[in-house]
């Protein structure tokens, strides 16, 4: 199977998917990384790791539309049978996600339905939440508003910062979203009008 992984920044979730490949813990190879920003760290570690990556600058479209098409133009050769969002910092329209649609999945850094958009942690914090979390949700257009397909919890400690309460969950990140991509791979998930499902059972 091919995934194509699109980032913005460090890519450290597009390591874990590097990582699970080459342990074979993923049937997949890796056959796109792309960026909308040109210094992603991540770039340069997926270069070291012998994968084909490509820019697509947003700042170079004058629409979101024309970006997005840009994306799907990017992506055909690819033929990807997994579309994975690692902290892609990029709201995507339905010119993209309708295309992928049922294999376009997200990582968001919160126990969706709760804090989507950004600052999770420190929103999780001023709020008084005894517990965070991380959720894999397929992408509807809905932003971190898709049906969630995994999560993980972790429990916030006294003395928490955004910084400590975001190192808690990343380990976590690693561990569920290849394994959400794994279930998807298997063709076990499936995206329909009233969410998602894992072997015929409601999420
Ligand atoms: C992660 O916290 C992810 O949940 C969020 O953005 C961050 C990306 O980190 N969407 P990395 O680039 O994968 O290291």
């Amino acid at each position: 199977a091919r995934i194509a992984i699109l980032i913005s920044g460090r890519g450290s979730n597009m390591q874990a998917f590097i990582d699970a490949c080459e342990a074979g813990e993923l049937d997949a190879s890796i056959a796109l990384v792309l960026s909308n920003n040109p210094d992603a760290a991540g770039l340069a570690r997926a270069n070291a790791a012998g994968i084909p990556t490509t820019c697509v600058n947003h700042r170079d479209f004058d629409s979101r539309e024309a970006f997005d098409a840009a994306l799907v133009r990017t992506l055909e050769p690819v033929q990807p049978d997994l579309v994975i969002l690692a902290g892609f910092m990029r709201i995507l329209t339905p010119v993209f996600i309708t295309p992928f649609a049922g294999k376009l999945l997200n990582i968001h850094p919160s126990l969706l339905p709760k804090y989507p958009g950004l600052d999770t942690h420190r929103r999780a914090l001023e709020a008084g939440d005894r517990e965070a979390g991380v959720t894999v949700h397929f992408v509807t257009p809905e932003l971190d508003g898709g049906p969630p397909i995994i999560q993980a919890k972790v429990p916030i400690e006294d003395g928490d910062t955004p910084e400590t309460l975001a190192a808690r969950v990343i380990v976590l990140e690693h561990v569920i979203y290849p394994i959400a991509a794994k279930w998807q791979l298997q063709r076990r998930l499936r995206l329909d009008q009233q969410g998602a499902t894992l072997d015929g059972k409601r999420i």
